[in-house]
């Protein structure tokens, strides 16, 4: 499967607000369709005081209003599948907006120190400490990621019982599946003991990398496989994608249950070749990758892997089996944009507007845009659309051609800087390196970057060959 990801804020706003919304994902459904995805995943357009993107959801039944009603959520999901494609929603069970009416109705269902003050030494993810006090009732709670976003306890029966309800309710809807927010968090230590210092560097890049800690105890627990099939359980028939922010060797646990989980240690790999061969083979060993090289968190492409990779980056990841999910807004070639000081975290940057066409503000919106519309190097989608050349007949092409790959990967040996290998009759080799490089032996080129040929796979260069 090729799974599209929307963030709704960021691809059509329908009423000139400025902010994308449901509909505006409807008025857009087609371009998704062209380029041969098989489904869409929705970043969050629950209601939200917006403290984290989206993913500080007070209501997790409903729509906010910025981005419409129920009755457009509804419209979406037919209009997604008249064309075919499969729809998953995101889900954030970790924790609620502190505006969620369940932290005061239920303080049970939320983690709290015993003591008047932080229960432990564990950190948030974006700085800071994980225990705020709340000024209400003056106990202090557990908070993973921003403060206003308070962790629910997975250990309180009642909520993986309150969450079911919530995946119940949006698969009686018509949704296919749920790409699931930080799952790896939904099981801490049930003791609440420190984290111990850390002996290395963390295993995978963390917003905050100062702190000096393994999250040993605050997430990750050994129990985690419980919480995951109780969403299991609430979903037995869905497509279930885990946020996992783990190495593969560690997802063991979450893919007993899980159709897949995001592979990010390849999304993390920096562009070398002997650090790319090790993430994808130890992605491919679990069987259930799900890769991903982009998301709303993370640069995009050019930032991360350099504009003259970004086609080889491209084939990378529609070429290995399995599922790819793919960011709206790479398929044009976009870079990261402007910081609009909405993200605490800096994260604004990767989650530009959709730049569409010639019209004002690229046609995104017809008002004053929530964030910068710039047009990317390559052209805007209109543009790129007539265009064979262009970044968009690069991503349908593979798309189109990965549906005739099968066969399990085995990576190759190549030469230095050359990722290479071999999937049934197809080999697949991407130079990563800064020097041009011999093609593998091959009999038939079925596609290249233009910048590649038979003779010499220059840097930056990719092929797909039969051989
Ligand atoms: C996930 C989301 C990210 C969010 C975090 C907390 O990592 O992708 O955007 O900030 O969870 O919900």
């Amino acid at each position: 499967m090729v799974v599209y990801q929307i963030y709704p804020r960021s691809f059509q706003d329908s009423d000139g607000d400025g902010s994308g919304d449901l509909r505006g994902v409807v008025e857009r459904l087609d371009h998704v369709a062209a380029l041969g995805a098989d489904a869409i995943w929705l970043s969050p357009f629950y209601p939200s005081p917006w403290a984290d993107g989206g993913y500080d959801v007070a209501v997790y039944q409903g729509v906010d209003p910025r981005f419409g009603t129920l009755s457009d959520a509804d419209a979406l999901i037919a209009a997604a599948h008249q064309r075919g494609l499969e729809v998953l929603f995101d889900v954030v069970p970790c924790h609620t907006s502190i505006e969620h009416p369940w932290f005061r109705e239920h303080p049970d269902w939320y983690v709290w120190s015993d003591r008047d003050g932080p229960q432990n030494n564990w950190r948030a993810t974006f700085g800071g400490p994980a225990w705020s006090r709340d000024p209400v009732s003056g106990g202090w709670y557990l908070h993973s990621f921003y403060p206003e976003q308070p962790d629910l306890n997975w250990r309180n029966p009642e909520v993986p019982k309150a969450f079911g309800e919530v995946l119940r309710f949006w698969l009686a809807r018509g949704v296919d599946g749920f790409r699931i927010d930080a799952l790896d968090r939904l099981l801490k230590d049930p003791q609440l003991r420190d984290d111990p210092p850390a002996d290395g560097p963390p295993d995978l890049p963390e917003a905050h990398m100062d702190a000096g800690l393994a999250p040993r105890n605050s997430r990750n627990a050994p129990d985690i496989g419980t919480a995951v099939g109780q969403l299991r359980a609430a979903a037995p028939e869905a497509l279930l994608v885990g946020e996992v922010y783990l190495l593969s060797d560690g997802l063991a646990p979450y893919l007993e249950h899980l159709d897949a989980c995001f592979s990010f240690e390849l999304l993390h790999a920096p562009w070398e070749a002997d650090r790319v061969r090790a993430a994808i083979a130890a992605a491919a060993a679990t069987g259930q990758a799900a890769w991903v090289l982009s998301n709303h968190d993370f640069p995009r492409l050019p930032d991360r892997v350099g504009p003259q990779n970004v086609r080889a980056a491209a084939l990378l990841l529609l070429t290995l089996p399995g599922t790819a999910f793919l960011y709206q807004g790479d398929e044009l070639g976009m870079a990261d944009g402007a910081d609009g000081g909405h993200d605490r975290a800096g994260r604004d940057r990767h989650r530009a507007p959709m730049p569409w066409d010639a019209t004002d503000n690229h046609g995104f919106t017809a008002g004053e845009p929530w964030l910068p519309v710039d047009a990317p190097a390559d052209g805007t989608a209109e543009q790129q659309a007539g265009d064979p050349a262009s970044m968009l007949a690069w991503y349908q092409a593979l798309i189109a051609l990965r549906r005739t790959l099968d066969g399990d990967v085995e990576v190759l040996d190549a030469a230095p800087g050359v990722v290479a290998f071999r999937r049934g009759k197809h080999v697949i080799a991407l130079n990563l390196g800064g020097e041009p490089q011999p093609p593998p032996a091959v009999r038939e080129v079925v596609l290249a970057t233009p910048l590649s040929d038979a003779v010499a796979l220059p840097p930056g260069g990719a092929i797909v060959a039969v051989g």
